[in-house]
């Protein structure tokens, strides 16, 4: 069995959704850990619900990021994980982390990368910002976490259209479904072998 490790830190909506779409069969995989850096992350409910092992593994807590690394490190080591999906995880992955899982880590990002994306743009600030900046389309980019923000090969992208009357709160809804769906099929792509990666280009193979 596939292992895929979530980290979030928020409500979860987007984790929710991808354990409904493995219940489907969607996605051949399971969910064997959860990591937040939030103790009352929504997450920890979801995993409780479901009986899923948790952690709560906070950077500040650790007195230097060697050690988190090593804790966390050890964490994926435990439950064999071929994959870190990062779910509205608010923490920058360090470097360590991010080199012993090249290419196996997924993020989601609530604009089309790269616009929209980078320090300080995360949650309603994307959408504020797509609604100030006038834009027509904006939409949702899952892609693979390199040691900048927002920033790693681009596995997939879907546009969505910004209305003339919308806010950022019915914006965000509205990319919100688009997500729950993309993420789910960018995960089982890749638990299935059919992602090939060649420097910044993800290609799909049929
Ligand atoms: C989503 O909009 C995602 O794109 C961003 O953070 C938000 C997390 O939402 N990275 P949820 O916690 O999955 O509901």
């Amino acid at each position: 069995m596939f292992n895929i490790a979530i980290f979030a830190s928020g409500r979860g909506s987007n984790a929710q959704a991808i354990l409904e779409n493995i219940d489907r069969g969607k996605i051949n995989a399971r969910v064997s850990i959860v990591v937040s850096n939030k103790s009352d992350a929504g997450i920890f409910d979801i995993a409780n619900e479901r009986k899923i092992p948790h952690r709560y593994l906070n950077p500040s807590d650790f007195t230097s990021v060697e050690k988190y690394c090593s804790e966390v490190l050890s964490v994926l080591d435990e439950f064999d994980i071929g994959l870190i999906v990062l779910a509205g995880y608010l923490k920058k992955i360090p470097s360590a982390i991010i080199s012993r899982y090249r290419n196996r880590i997924m993020n989601i990002h609530p604009a089309l990368l790269p616009a929209f994306g980078g320090v300080g743009l995360y949650g309603m600030h994307v959408h504020n910002a797509v609604i100030e900046h006038g834009v027509k389309v904006t939409g949702v980019t899952v892609h693979f976490v390199d040691e900048k923000y927002d920033h790693g090969p681009i596995i997939l992208q879907e546009p969505v259209s910004v209305y003339d009357d919308d806010t950022s709160e019915s914006l965000s809804k509205r990319v919100l479904r688009v997500e729950h769906e993309l993420y789910s099929r960018a995960i089982a792509l890749f638990v299935d072998g059919r992602l090939s990666i060649d420097g910044r280009r993800v290609y799909l193979q049929q």
